[in-house]
């Protein structure tokens, strides 16, 4: 697959130089059962605990996306075995060796993630707390995003992290594990993130004493989940009021140091942010029925259900299980009539990574959706709020940027180009904005599909969604 091109500037008109468009055209519905690809935030965190626990860990339907394949690639360098269990492209079950929590060895050169910032935060914190140093790095696109936000909690557990500007590259210096070990620390993140606490959890793991990690909304709980699957104990304690940090507190994680890890197999459920894409599919576009199979619906991470339910969607939740401690349901959508709504709050850490599939349904709504406290889309993989503000407004709605998110009037999407800002979910947003508009609509710049979806396109056409990819 080709590298997408990826400008250091935020500047939309930059994205002129582009490699693979979408052109997608309208469609009457989309019908059928189909399994997105497995979920990310999942996959990756399998990967990793599966190194440094005891043992062989194995894992099906993990994300072949080449974010997860970064990770992946980052742990056979420090010397971990992780091989494919057949050559057949849709049987992605993999064996990760363990070495333990002590048995990484230093890789031989830096280590790159590529465009995936849960790479880099989570082995950030991994990685400070070993016995020799390390530089991650990412793409042009990651190596602009912030990394103050893990350097700051894991300097003060005791880590050695040098960066330019708070960016990667970040150079991680050797610890002295049985002199001078990390510290076990109570922190309040100061944003909602789930790659923040795990970076801060994953370094706890080795330091000295208890490590706490205090949120004051609810971020997804995958790191904690998968922790206890691997028989680490993990203390967790609900919603109360905090004197000492003056707000409500959603939870605090507390993991103690001194445990270990124990290899188990796990199933990676289908993927919620992508499945989002279909669902949204489904509601705007005339006399569709899709069923989506076992699709993970964790509650920390299922905002986007909730939110499209009060705006009128159909969605219904069937045959509901548990896979390995994950939440799992077939997920049943039909075409619908949105009302537009208030996202906001809570909302927006539950559906972070599924605000563009929002936005687009909004722009398919009667009325207005105004959606606030969002400002960590400045910070993603592209600003968010300015490429769907840009991008809707090209394709004839109206549309304004806030300092934390957006107001969206609905409309009648028109055809036209929209620049993706190589943003897989602003690339995969518009094409399926496009199945619901009265003309084509070209999506520019969607090679970083790739990172969280790679047969988005094919699915997409499976189901029903006309697009050309050129
Ligand atoms: C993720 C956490 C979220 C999300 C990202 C995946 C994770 O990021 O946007 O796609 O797997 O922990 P933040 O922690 O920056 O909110």
């Amino acid at each position: 697959m080709l590298k997408g091109f990826r400008p250091a500037s935020d500047n939309v008109a930059a994205y002129e130089i582009c490699t693979m468009k979408f052109l997608v055209s309208p469609c009457s519905g989309i019908q059928g059962r189909i399994k997105v690809a497995g979920d990310k935030s999942i996959s990756h965190r399998a990967v990793i605990f599966g190194a440094i626990a005891n043992g062989v860990t194995r894992v099906s339907g993990i994300l072949e996306g080449d974010d997860v394949l970064a990770t992946i690639q980052a742990f056979r360098a420090m010397g971990i075995n992780i091989t494919r269990a057949s050559n057949q492209p849709d049987d992605n079950n993999y064996e990760i060796q363990g070495n333990g929590l002590h048995g990484l060895s230093q890789p031989a050169s830096s280590l790159d993630l590529g465009n995936s910032g849960t790479a880099l935060r989570l082995l950030t914190g991994l990685l400070c707390a070993q016995p020799w140093p390390t530089t991650l790095m990412g793409d042009d696109s990651l190596n602009q995003r912030p990394m103050g936000r893990i350097i700051d909690p894991l300097m003060r557990m005791g880590a050695h992290i040098e960066s330019a500007d708070g960016k990667p590259p970040l150079n991680i210096t050797a610890v002295e594990p049985r002199t001078n070990p990390l510290r076990g620390i109570e922190y309040a993140t100061p944003m909602a993130s789930a790659q923040v606490k795990s970076a801060i959890l994953l370094a706890g793991l080795y330091a000295k004493g208890r490590t706490s990690v205090i949120e004051t909304a609810t971020t997804r709980d995958h790191t904690e989940r998968m922790l206890e699957g691997f028989g680490y104990s993990v203390l967790k304690i609900g919603q109360k009021t905090s004197r000492k940090i003056g707000q409500k507190i959603e939870h605090v994680v507390t993991i103690q140091s001194g445990g270990e890890l124990f290899a188990r197999e796990i199933e990676v459920p289908a993927d919620l942010s992508s499945a989002a894409f279909f669902i949204l599919a489904a509601l705007i576009t005339p006399k569709s029925k899709l069923v989506l199979q076992r699709v993970g619906v964790n509650p920390s991470r299922a905002g986007v259900l909730d939110v499209l339910q009060r705006m009128g969607g159909q969605i219904e939740l069937q045959n509901q299980s548990d896979v390995g401690g994950e939440p799992v349901a077939d997920i049943v959508v039909r075409s619908s009539k949105l009302q537009g709504c208030d996202v906001r709050g809570n909302d927006i850490a539950l559906a972070i990574d599924e605000i563009p599939v929002i936005a687009v349904a909004a722009a398919c709504a009667v009325g207005v959706t105004r959606i606030s406290d969002a400002a960590e889309l400045r910070v993603k993989e592209s600003d968010r709020i300015h490429c769907l503000v840009t991008g809707l407004k090209a394709l004839g709605i109206n549309a304004k940027e806030n300092s934390d998110g957006m107001v969206i009037e609905g409309g009648k999407l028109t055809g036209g180009q929209v620049q993706s800002c190589g943003d897989h979910r602003i690339a995969m947003a518009f094409s399926i904005a496009g199945a619901a508009a009265l003309d084509q609509v070209e999506v520019l710049d969607c090679n970083n599909v790739a990172t969280s979806f790679p047969n988005f396109y094919p699915l997409a056409n499976q189901a029903g969604v006309n697009i050309v990819a050129h």
